[in-house]
């Protein structure tokens, strides 16, 4: 069995090379930005993941955005979204949002961004929807709070997306490799069963990145 998720591991590490090689260049704004991450040690949304949100921005024509955990605003959601669209970003660190806010003016995009600084479950009380799209991307013991508030915001047919949900691996394997991962890993497990069950979403979590979890808001759910 040990040997089966190796081989498994190393198929993932060479498919993820391949398809990296195979993509065109990314825009050099975002590799300024994940220059910057690495640099600084902060943890941005992968590549891959980041394409598949903009992919599913874009498919939807979505005008109107929220996302919960800006960082230095990587996830290039604003760029995504159509003409006159709005990204409302959340994040509770002061400096996170004066570098993203500098990242959205670089890519051209600072006039559809709006940054709400503050613990995300108390800003998120004065956020009003419709939103089109959601991205859920902070601490993680908050995600079922935050699916209920995105939920709430969302319009029918609207789409919500969350990041980690494999947590490095953590998710499919025994916790081991150190006590942060021992105690976020069981909220992790215990989130993609709900979320995978929860009556008021169509979704999936697909093995990208990290681990996409995508929802559908079903239409009637209010
Ligand atoms: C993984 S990063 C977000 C990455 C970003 N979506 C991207 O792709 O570049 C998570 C962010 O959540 C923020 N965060 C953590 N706890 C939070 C809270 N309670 N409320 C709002 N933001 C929070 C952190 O400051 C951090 O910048």
């Amino acid at each position: 069995m040990a040997h089966e998720y190796r081989h498994s591991g190393e198929r993932h590490i060479r498919d993820s090379a391949y398809l990296e090689r195979i993509h065109p260049d990314i825009r050099p704004v975002l590799l300024g930005m994940e220059a910057e991450a690495d640099r600084d040690g902060l943890p941005i949304t992968e590549r891959p993941s980041t394409r598949l949100l903009s992919l599913v921005v874009r498919a939807m024509g979505a005008r109107r955005a929220l996302e919960i955990g800006t960082n230095i605003g990587y996830s290039a959601i604003a760029s995504a979204l159509a003409e006159g669209g709005e990204l409302v970003t959340l994040d509770i660190d002061p400096e996170m949002h004066e570098r993203a806010r500098v990242n959205a003016d670089r890519a051209g995009v600072g006039d559809k961004v709006t940054l709400v600084t503050g613990p995300a479950l108390e800003t998120l009380a004065g956020i009003e929807g419709p939103f089109d799209f959601a991205y859920i991307d902070a601490d993680k013991g908050s995600y079922p709070q935050y699916l209920d508030a995105v939920v709430e915001r969302l319009r029918p047919g609207g789409v919500v997306a969350l990041d980690n949900l494999l947590w490095l691996g953590q998710a499919a394997h025994e916790p081991e490799d150190s006590d942060f991962h021992r105690e976020s890993t069981p909220i992790i497990r215990a989130f993609n069963e709900a979320f995978l069950g929860d009556v008021r979403l169509d979704s999936t979590i697909v093995q990208v990145g990290d681990g996409i979890g995508l929802g559908i808001k079903r239409p009637s759910v209010d």
